[in-house]
């Protein structure tokens, strides 16, 4: 009885270390649960008692068929994130299925806490990534063809967008059960409650009428 204490201690410490970065697993899988009650180990997430799982936690089908591309920005995004696909859980990757119609964009974002790397399929894309302050903003940009793989570190601004004639199809990969994902514009520009105007105006350089036209925007979100 007197080691339950410390057993309870290193719990609560790997929990909290769980918790504060995609960790190293600590267990073959950890299929994600949204219950307890059918669940046993705490990691991030509930986990299925590991007896009970099967191939079929460890399976996603979500990228068989093409994201619908027909919003404002001709493109769709669709993650296997640990949302969509629990059984990632712990594993410290996650993957998206990403679909352009001809000029379609995936706008400027960032995953704060997955660098990602993109295969392309189909067609062909102008990405870009543009480096923190400290190395001048620097953007480092290609195109990229069919096969070609580029990779966008942890944290930077990127894009891509289908200059090619016919649709592109890419997959990209994070380092991160939960990447997240930040879209610039949706998020300085579309916040709820708005960002102050004396905030935008001053930080761009802008006048208040155009801040006020763009915070007035419906900012498509097609992730
Ligand atoms: C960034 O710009 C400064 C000032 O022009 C320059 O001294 C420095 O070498 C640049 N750094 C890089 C990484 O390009
Ligand atoms: C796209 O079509 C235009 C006009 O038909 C052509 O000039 C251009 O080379 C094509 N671009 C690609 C990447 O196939």
């Amino acid at each position: 009885m007197k080691f339950l204490p410390i057993s309870l201690l290193i719990m609560a410490l790997a929990t909290a270390t769980a918790l504060a970065y995609d960790p190293s697993a600590l267990q073959d899988f950890c299929v994600a649960m949204n219950s307890v009650s059918c669940a046993v180990f705490l990691n991030g997430k509930f986990c299925k008692d590991p007896k009970q799982v099967t191939a079929d936690d460890l399976l996603f089908k979500g990228f068989k068929y093409p994201g619908n591309s027909a919003n404002s920005l001709e493109s769709k995004v669709t993650p296997a994130f640990v949302d969509q696909f629990p059984g990632l859980n712990t594993l410290g990757i996650s993957m998206a299925r990403i679909d352009f119609a001809p000029g379609g964009l995936n706008p400027p974002h960032t995953h704060p806490r997955g660098t990602e790397i993109l295969v392309v399929a189909e067609g062909t894309l102008l990405v870009g990534f543009i480096t923190s302050n400290q190395l001048n903003n620097t953007l480092l940009t290609k195109v990229l063809y069919k096969g070609d793989v580029f990779v966008f570190p942890i944290g930077l601004i990127h894009f891509q967008l289908n200059i090619g004639n016919t649709s592109a199809l890419a997959f990209a990969t994070p380092s991160s059960q939960n990447p997240g994902v930040i879209t610039i514009a949706n998020a300085v520009f579309g916040s709820k409650p708005p960002i102050s105007a004396d905030v935008l105006t001053k930080a761009f350089q802008l006048d208040k009428k155009v801040i006020d036209y763009l915070q007035a925007q419906f900012w498509y979100d097609h992730n």
